[in-house]
């Protein structure tokens, strides 16, 4: 039997020990519920221990705070960023999670530093590039080890043949999706904190798979010349792109000044209804192709020559065919239809993640639609400009 002062001694240092672990929970808890209360876009930065700092407010957070009961530093308005030409434009951050916060481990696994980030392939061409991007850029940004998975892998690189991430090391190989830490993003579809909090090193020495797709455009497009490279088209893709440019060179009347290639992606079928049903959007018609055609024509007067691509080619043709100075791809794979448009000198997009590729790959000048939906949509005018993409240009679609 141990002396009452003894034992107070005891519970005393057990209370202080349960008051620590407590306080350390609670710390997490706040964390958590940070991250889960937060369904639209707002920015994160953790400072000196787990303290976070909202710096892009949203009424919406102002409710979340005072629930918690959370004194933070709030900013009324979106930050914005100086430009050179001194145009204050409204932008979002390239990260949330600054590099700086960056955690390091001496952990290994299958002889690569922890944390290991890697991603489950979804969606067709257009979204495996955004994610392949993301990915990209969370390595540039975090110095983080990223890896490429068999199956991703598969699907894109017959097409660029140059992409620099490695895959996943034999030794690792047989493991399934489940054998991952999954990753996802959060609330809305453009909110990507958590991939970020695992890059930097904040969710622990883990592998991580990310399970949702994503498309950081602000951050890969800080690497912009580098991503164009990594999506440099195999010979074979470039070679059937020029051949049928030149063909149409060929045919040209030696009178017309040389032409200016405008690549132009018209995306259908099943976006009509998805873009409606799950963004409460419509997609651009013909009073949109008129208006961007006039564009380019003005432009470059009987220079501007137009490539039309689309994944509902009759529907393409029916809107476009009594144009002299438009083109129709025959309708090749969907890796060459991109490296035929992204081999043009400028562009038109509508929606979705293959036009945006076409476009941005394309290197040029690119008119888009400016659509309006009732949830924040990715191809958006909002996202474009706050994501620095100079080159865009907002049409209306009306
Ligand atoms: C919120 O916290 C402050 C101190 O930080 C305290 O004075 C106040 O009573 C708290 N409010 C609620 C509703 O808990
Ligand atoms: C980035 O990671 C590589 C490989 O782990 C390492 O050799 C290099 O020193 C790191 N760079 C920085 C700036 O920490
Ligand atoms: C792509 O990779 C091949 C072989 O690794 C190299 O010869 C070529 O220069 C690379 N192309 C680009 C555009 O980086
Ligand atoms: C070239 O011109 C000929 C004759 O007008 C036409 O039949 C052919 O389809 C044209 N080829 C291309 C690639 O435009
Ligand atoms: C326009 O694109 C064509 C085809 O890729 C290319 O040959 C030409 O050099 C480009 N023109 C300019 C001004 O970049």
């Amino acid at each position: 039997m141990s002396s009452i002062p003894n034992r107070c001694k005891h519970l005393y240092n057990r209370l202080l020990a349960f008051q620590r672990s407590l306080f350390v929970g609670l710390n997490f808890f706040f964390v958590l519920l940070c991250i889960y209360v937060w369904n639209d876009r707002r920015v994160i930065l953790l400072q000196n221990y787990n303290l976070l700092r909202l710096l892009e407010s949203t009424n919406n957070y102002h409710h979340n705070a005072d629930l918690l009961n959370v004194s933070t530093t709030t900013f009324n308005s979106t930050p914005t960023l100086e430009r050179k030409d001194n145009v204050k434009v409204k932008f979002l951050p390239p990260t949330i999670i600054p590099p700086t916060s960056w955690v390091k481990y001496s952990k290994q696994w299958h002889g690569l530093r922890l944390p290991v980030i890697t991603c489950r392939p979804q969606g067709r061409l257009g979204n495996l590039m955004g994610e392949y991007a993301t990915m990209y850029s969370l390595k540039r940004h975090y110095n983080v080890t990223v890896v490429m998975n068999k199956e991703f892998k598969k699907k894109i690189k017959h097409i660029f043949l140059n992409t620099s991430l490695p895959d996943i090391p034999a030794s690792a190989g047989h493991l399934k999706f489940t054998d991952w830490t999954p990753v996802k993003n959060i609330g809305s579809r453009v909110n990507y904190a958590p991939i970020e909090l695992a890059a930097a090193g904040l969710l622990g020495a883990k592998n991580f798979i990310m399970t949702e797709s994503s498309f950081e455009i602000q951050m890969f497009n800080q690497f912009k010349e580098e991503v164009r490279k990594e999506f440099t088209f195999a010979p074979t893709y470039t070679t059937k792109a020029n051949g049928f440019l030149s063909k149409i060179m060929e045919n040209r009347s030696s009178e017309l000044p040389d032409p200016v290639f405008v690549g132009f992606h018209i995306r259908r079928t099943d976006y009509e209804g998805f873009f409606k049903r799950r963004y409460g959007g419509r997609l651009p018609e013909t009073a949109y192709y008129t208006r961007a055609l006039s564009h380019y024509r003005t432009k470059f007067p009987d220079a501007a020559v137009f490539i039309v691509a689309s994944d509902d080619l009759k529907y393409a043709r029916s809107e476009l065919d009594q144009y002299h100075d438009v083109f129709f791809s025959p309708g090749f794979s969907p890796g060459e239809d991109m490296a035929l448009l992204a081999s043009c000198n400028h562009s038109i997009i509508t929606v979705g993640s293959y036009g945006f590729w076409s476009a941005y790959l394309a290197g040029g000048e690119v008119v888009y639609a400016d659509v309006t939906s009732k949830i924040e949509y990715r191809f958006s005018r909002k996202i474009y400009e706050k994501s620095g993409l100079d080159n865009f240009i907002p049409l209306p679609i009306d």
